[in-house]
């Protein structure tokens, strides 16, 4: 797992604009009187969206808001990798690297990311068009390897894709999110192997024979009852 801590270099103020700032009432409203601090994720993702990254003073502001002592924030902001603790690439690129992505070829994944972008892990390209860095997992194991870049999950990613998909962002495509393999979401990779021939169609009913056998065994059971006991 990377280190998680703030960057070096801070700015000097932070302070939610206009739309965040009615964006941040509206997620604390939802929370009872006495429990705002419960709206911290919401508001630390808000803070990033506004500068890209987490900034200290933004961590300090939110404190403030939320009337929690700035440490709180500050543990929620390092331990979700979610928050970006520096200032990230234009096309923030994240591969998650814990176990079951790095069983399904993880290290494949990064050495594309690295070879394409030319920056190793917790960089940014010179032009600030694109930065890599790790994800823990990503709560999408069944689809390892995966990738966020920007809000999107890139799932089943080897070597190859990972180079196709990152040549796509650079031509300035946005790809279509989820699994670069056939397959529906998570569902089983490739073709069904269960249930793939039609089912024989349901035998045709002869209710006239039915019918006809019944009344049959009924006027039987009948005339034997109705016969002289012996
Ligand atoms: S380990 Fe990568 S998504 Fe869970």
């Amino acid at each position: 797992m990377s280190t998680r801590s703030l960057a070096k270099d801070q700015p000097a103020s932070f302070a939610f604009n206009a739309d965040y700032i009615a964006q941040a009432k509206r997620v604390i409203a939802k929370y009872p009187a006495g429990r705002q601090a419960s709206a911290v994720i919401p508001l630390l993702d808000l803070a990033q969206r506004q500068e890209g990254w987490v900034t200290k003073p933004a961590i300090e502001e939110i404190a403030k808001i939320l009337d929690m002592a700035p440490i709180r924030v500050l543990e929620v902001a390092t331990f979700y990798t979610m928050f970006n603790l520096a200032p990230v690439g234009k096309t923030h690129v994240q591969i998650c690297t814990s176990l079951p992505c790095w069983l399904r070829g993880s290290n494949d994944v990064v050495r594309a990311c690295k070879e394409k972008l030319g920056i190793g892990m917790g960089e940014m390209t010179p032009d600030g068009s694109f930065s890599l860095g790790e994800l823990e997992c990503a709560g999408a194991c069944v689809n390892a390897p995966v990738a966020q870049i920007g809000d999107d999950y890139f799932e089943d990613l080897d070597h190859a894709s990972t180079g196709k998909l990152l040549d796509a962002f650079k031509r300035g495509e946005k790809p279509k999110a989820g699994p670069v393999i056939k397959r529906d979401s998570s569902a089983p990779a490739g073709d069904a192997i269960t249930l793939t021939e039609n089912p024989a169609p349901p035998q045709k009913q002869d209710f006239a024979a039915a019918k006809a056998a019944f009344e049959e065994a009924k006027a039987e059971a009948a005339a034997k009852a109705a016969a002289p006991k012996a």
